[in-house]
Protein backbone atom coordinates (compact mmCIF):
# COMPACT_ATOMS: atom_id res chain seq x y z
CA UNK A 1 0.00 0.00 0.00
CA UNK A 2 1.28 3.49 -0.69
CA UNK A 3 0.69 6.21 1.62
CA UNK A 4 1.21 9.46 1.66
CA UNK A 5 2.39 10.94 4.71
CA UNK A 6 2.00 14.68 5.15
CA UNK A 7 4.34 16.93 7.04
CA UNK A 8 4.26 20.64 7.88
CA UNK A 9 7.90 20.64 7.59
CA UNK A 10 7.95 19.53 4.40
CA UNK A 11 4.19 20.51 3.02
CA UNK A 12 2.11 23.16 4.04
CA UNK A 13 -1.02 21.44 5.34
CA UNK A 14 -4.69 22.68 4.28
CA UNK A 15 -5.97 24.27 7.24
CA UNK A 16 -9.89 23.48 7.97
CA UNK A 17 -11.65 25.87 10.16
CA UNK A 18 -12.14 22.96 12.64
CA UNK A 19 -8.98 21.08 14.09
CA UNK A 20 -8.73 17.62 12.37
CA UNK A 21 -6.86 16.53 15.17
CA UNK A 22 -7.03 17.67 18.78
CA UNK A 23 -4.02 16.13 21.33
CA UNK A 24 -4.77 16.57 24.78
CA UNK A 25 -2.68 16.64 27.89
CA UNK A 26 -5.40 15.59 30.48
CA UNK A 27 -3.39 17.28 33.41
CA UNK A 28 -4.54 18.57 37.24
CA UNK A 29 -6.34 15.21 38.08
CA UNK A 30 -4.41 15.12 41.54
CA UNK A 31 -4.75 18.72 42.50
CA UNK A 32 -8.41 18.69 41.72
CA UNK A 33 -8.45 15.69 44.46
CA UNK A 34 -6.53 17.78 46.45
CA UNK A 35 -8.49 21.15 46.60
CA UNK A 36 -11.74 18.57 47.72
CA UNK A 37 -9.62 16.96 50.59
CA UNK A 38 -9.99 13.85 48.34
CA UNK A 39 -7.42 10.74 47.56
CA UNK A 40 -5.35 11.91 44.27
CA UNK A 41 -7.28 8.44 42.45
CA UNK A 42 -10.39 10.16 42.82
CA UNK A 43 -9.07 12.98 40.53
CA UNK A 44 -8.54 10.42 37.77
CA UNK A 45 -11.88 8.61 38.32
CA UNK A 46 -13.96 11.79 37.85
CA UNK A 47 -10.83 12.13 35.00
CA UNK A 48 -12.28 9.66 32.69
CA UNK A 49 -15.94 10.63 32.96
CA UNK A 50 -14.56 13.89 30.93
CA UNK A 51 -12.69 11.76 28.75
CA UNK A 52 -16.21 10.40 27.63
CA UNK A 53 -17.48 14.04 27.44
CA UNK A 54 -14.70 15.41 25.57
CA UNK A 55 -14.86 12.20 23.05
CA UNK A 56 -18.90 13.32 22.30
CA UNK A 57 -18.03 16.73 21.95
CA UNK A 58 -15.13 16.27 19.91
CA UNK A 59 -17.48 13.75 17.31
CA UNK A 60 -20.37 16.61 17.47
CA UNK A 61 -17.97 19.45 16.42
CA UNK A 62 -16.66 17.14 13.30
CA UNK A 63 -13.48 16.53 14.88
CA UNK A 64 -11.50 13.42 13.23
CA UNK A 65 -8.47 12.53 15.86
CA UNK A 66 -8.26 12.73 19.08
CA UNK A 67 -5.58 12.10 21.11
CA UNK A 68 -5.38 11.68 24.82
CA UNK A 69 -2.74 11.20 26.99
CA UNK A 70 -3.64 8.99 29.77
CA UNK A 71 -0.34 7.59 31.46
CA UNK A 72 3.94 8.92 30.33
CA UNK A 73 7.13 6.87 30.66
CA UNK A 74 7.73 8.87 33.56
CA UNK A 75 4.54 8.26 35.04
CA UNK A 76 6.00 4.91 36.59
CA UNK A 77 7.90 7.32 38.74
CA UNK A 78 4.85 7.91 41.00
CA UNK A 79 3.71 6.34 43.83
CA UNK A 80 3.16 2.42 43.77
CA UNK A 81 -0.69 2.86 44.46
CA UNK A 82 -1.26 5.25 42.47
CA UNK A 83 -0.03 4.09 39.30
CA UNK A 84 -1.44 0.65 40.27
CA UNK A 85 -4.71 2.45 40.65
CA UNK A 86 -4.33 4.29 37.60
CA UNK A 87 -3.47 0.76 35.79
CA UNK A 88 -7.32 -0.41 37.23
CA UNK A 89 -8.73 2.71 36.06
CA UNK A 90 -7.42 1.65 32.57
CA UNK A 91 -8.79 -1.43 32.56
CA UNK A 92 -12.10 -0.77 33.90
CA UNK A 93 -12.76 1.87 31.31
CA UNK A 94 -11.69 -1.05 28.95
CA UNK A 95 -14.33 -3.16 29.89
CA UNK A 96 -17.10 -0.52 30.13
CA UNK A 97 -16.38 1.55 27.17
CA UNK A 98 -15.09 -0.29 24.54
CA UNK A 99 -18.84 -1.36 23.70
CA UNK A 100 -20.40 1.96 23.54
CA UNK A 101 -17.17 2.88 21.52
CA UNK A 102 -17.98 0.99 19.10
CA UNK A 103 -21.82 1.61 18.89
CA UNK A 104 -21.04 5.57 18.01
CA UNK A 105 -18.31 4.25 15.08
CA UNK A 106 -15.18 5.46 17.24
CA UNK A 107 -11.99 3.60 16.31
CA UNK A 108 -9.96 2.87 19.61
CA UNK A 109 -6.08 2.83 19.23
CA UNK A 110 -3.28 2.71 21.57
CA UNK A 111 -0.08 4.06 21.67
CA UNK A 112 3.04 3.71 23.84
CA UNK A 113 5.10 1.24 25.38
CA UNK A 114 2.71 -1.91 26.30
CA UNK A 115 5.22 -3.95 27.29
CA UNK A 116 5.32 -3.34 30.56
CA UNK A 117 1.71 -3.46 31.21
CA UNK A 118 -0.06 -6.82 32.67
CA UNK A 119 -1.40 -9.36 30.04
CA UNK A 120 -5.00 -8.55 31.10
CA UNK A 121 -4.42 -4.61 30.06
CA UNK A 122 -2.97 -5.85 27.06
CA UNK A 123 -5.55 -8.03 25.89
CA UNK A 124 -8.13 -5.38 26.51
CA UNK A 125 -6.04 -2.92 24.53
CA UNK A 126 -5.83 -5.64 21.75
CA UNK A 127 -9.92 -6.78 21.64
CA UNK A 128 -10.75 -2.98 21.67
CA UNK A 129 -8.18 -1.99 18.92
CA UNK A 130 -9.62 -5.22 16.76
CA UNK A 131 -13.00 -4.46 17.53
CA UNK A 132 -13.33 -0.89 16.79
CA UNK A 133 -10.55 -0.92 13.57
CA UNK A 134 -13.34 -0.25 10.63
CA UNK A 135 -14.58 2.77 13.02
CA UNK A 136 -14.30 5.65 10.95
CA UNK A 137 -16.09 8.28 13.06
CA UNK A 138 -13.64 9.34 14.98
CA UNK A 139 -10.44 7.87 15.63
CA UNK A 140 -9.46 8.34 19.62
CA UNK A 141 -5.76 7.48 20.48
CA UNK A 142 -4.96 6.87 23.99
CA UNK A 143 -1.32 7.15 24.65
CA UNK A 144 -0.31 5.06 27.59
CA UNK A 145 3.72 4.63 28.31
CA UNK A 146 4.23 6.70 26.04
CA UNK A 147 7.29 8.68 25.74
CA UNK A 148 7.56 11.47 22.30
CA UNK A 149 11.55 10.36 22.63
CA UNK A 150 10.70 6.57 22.62
CA UNK A 151 8.75 7.11 19.56
CA UNK A 152 11.32 9.01 17.39
CA UNK A 153 13.70 6.46 18.46
CA UNK A 154 11.53 3.03 18.22
CA UNK A 155 11.01 4.77 14.86
CA UNK A 156 13.75 5.32 13.90
CA UNK A 157 15.12 1.79 15.43
CA UNK A 158 11.99 -0.04 13.36
CA UNK A 159 13.66 1.18 10.03
CA UNK A 160 17.20 0.26 10.42
CA UNK A 161 16.03 -3.04 11.08
CA UNK A 162 14.50 -3.06 8.37
CA UNK A 163 16.42 -1.36 6.02
CA UNK A 164 19.68 -2.83 7.14
CA UNK A 165 21.87 -1.42 3.75
CA UNK A 166 20.87 2.39 4.76
CA UNK A 167 22.40 4.74 6.30
CA UNK A 168 20.45 7.52 6.49
CA UNK A 169 16.74 7.97 7.33
CA UNK A 170 14.68 10.85 5.84
CA UNK A 171 11.87 12.12 7.37
CA UNK A 172 9.42 10.68 4.88
CA UNK A 173 10.68 7.66 6.03
CA UNK A 174 10.34 7.97 9.52
CA UNK A 175 7.28 9.29 10.10
CA UNK A 176 5.02 6.34 9.10
CA UNK A 177 7.37 3.89 11.85
CA UNK A 178 5.89 6.57 14.32
CA UNK A 179 3.74 4.84 16.54
CA UNK A 180 0.89 7.32 15.47
CA UNK A 181 1.87 7.24 11.11
CA UNK A 182 -2.07 6.66 10.72
CA UNK A 183 -2.91 10.25 11.72
CA UNK A 184 -2.19 13.77 10.62
CA UNK A 185 -0.16 16.07 12.84
CA UNK A 186 -2.42 17.87 15.57
CA UNK A 187 -3.81 21.06 15.13
CA UNK A 188 -4.67 21.84 18.42
CA UNK A 189 -3.00 20.87 21.41
CA UNK A 190 -4.77 21.35 25.04
CA UNK A 191 -2.69 21.38 28.40
CA UNK A 192 -5.01 21.64 31.51
CA UNK A 193 -3.84 22.14 34.85
CA UNK A 194 -2.08 25.20 34.24
CA UNK A 195 1.52 24.04 33.81
CA UNK A 196 3.06 25.20 30.10
CA UNK A 197 5.55 22.28 29.10
CA UNK A 198 4.68 19.50 26.59
CA UNK A 199 6.03 16.74 29.20
CA UNK A 200 7.92 14.31 26.40
CA UNK A 201 4.08 14.06 24.58
CA UNK A 202 4.50 13.88 20.68
CA UNK A 203 7.40 15.76 20.21
CA UNK A 204 7.72 14.97 16.43
CA UNK A 205 4.81 15.82 15.59
CA UNK A 206 3.74 18.87 17.59
CA UNK A 207 6.38 20.89 15.19
CA UNK A 208 3.90 22.98 13.73
CA UNK A 209 0.78 22.48 16.39
CA UNK A 210 -0.78 25.33 17.85
CA UNK A 211 -0.55 25.26 21.81
CA UNK A 212 -3.03 26.12 24.09
CA UNK A 213 -2.87 26.05 27.78
CA UNK A 214 -5.79 26.41 30.34
CA UNK A 215 -5.58 26.54 33.87
CA UNK A 216 -8.93 24.59 34.35
CA UNK A 217 -7.88 21.05 35.77
CA UNK A 218 -8.89 18.03 33.46
CA UNK A 219 -11.66 16.79 35.48
CA UNK A 220 -13.18 20.07 35.43
CA UNK A 221 -12.98 20.56 31.72
CA UNK A 222 -16.27 20.21 29.80
CA UNK A 223 -17.53 20.67 26.25
CA UNK A 224 -17.45 24.36 26.88
CA UNK A 225 -13.90 24.89 27.77
CA UNK A 226 -13.26 22.59 24.48
CA UNK A 227 -15.35 25.15 22.44
CA UNK A 228 -13.19 27.98 24.16
CA UNK A 229 -10.17 26.19 22.64
CA UNK A 230 -11.44 25.71 19.55
CA UNK A 231 -12.47 29.53 19.38
CA UNK A 232 -8.73 30.15 20.32
CA UNK A 233 -7.36 27.90 17.70
CA UNK A 234 -9.55 29.69 14.99
CA UNK A 235 -7.85 32.99 15.86
CA UNK A 236 -4.59 31.60 15.05
CA UNK A 237 -2.74 32.27 11.77
CA UNK A 238 -0.99 29.34 10.60
CA UNK A 239 1.67 30.57 8.71
CA UNK A 240 4.21 27.59 8.72
CA UNK A 241 6.96 29.57 7.76
CA UNK A 242 5.46 32.20 5.20
CA UNK A 243 4.33 35.34 6.21
CA UNK A 244 0.86 36.69 6.70
CA UNK A 245 1.03 38.75 3.66
CA UNK A 246 2.08 35.84 1.95
CA UNK A 247 -1.18 34.00 3.52
CA UNK A 248 -3.45 37.01 2.53
CA UNK A 249 -2.10 36.84 -0.79
C1 LIG B 1 -2.84 13.89 35.17
O1 LIG B 1 -3.11 14.42 36.42
C2 LIG B 1 -3.05 12.39 35.14
C3 LIG B 1 -1.82 11.59 34.97
C4 LIG B 1 -0.63 12.06 34.84
C5 LIG B 1 -1.98 10.17 34.97
P1 LIG B 1 -2.01 14.48 37.56
O2 LIG B 1 -2.11 13.23 38.36
O3 LIG B 1 -0.70 14.76 36.98
O4 LIG B 1 -2.54 15.70 38.42
P2 LIG B 1 -1.66 16.81 39.12
O5 LIG B 1 -0.79 17.42 38.07
O6 LIG B 1 -0.87 16.13 40.20
O7 LIG B 1 -2.68 17.76 39.66
C1 LIG C 1 1.76 14.64 31.83
O1 LIG C 1 1.37 15.02 33.11
C2 LIG C 1 1.34 13.24 31.55
C3 LIG C 1 -0.09 12.96 31.52
C4 LIG C 1 -1.06 13.82 31.67
C5 LIG C 1 -0.43 11.60 31.28
P1 LIG C 1 2.36 15.01 34.35
O2 LIG C 1 1.59 15.57 35.50
O3 LIG C 1 2.95 13.68 34.52
O4 LIG C 1 3.49 16.02 33.86
P2 LIG C 1 4.61 16.79 34.69
O5 LIG C 1 5.32 15.79 35.53
O6 LIG C 1 3.91 17.81 35.56
O7 LIG C 1 5.45 17.45 33.66
MG1 LIG D 1 0.31 16.47 36.62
Amino acid sequence: MIRRFFSSTRDIPQVAEVPRHIAVIMDGNGRWAKKRLLPRVAGHAQGVERVRDTVEACIARGVEYLTLFAFSSENWRRPPDEVAKLMELFVLALEREVDKLHRNRICLRVVGDLGHFDERLRQLIREGEARTADNARLTLTVAANYGGRWDILNAANSWLQEHPDERLISEEALAPYLSMGYAPEPDLFIRTGGEQRISNFMLWQLAYTELYFTDTLWPDFDAKELDRAIDWYQQRERRFGRTSEQLRA
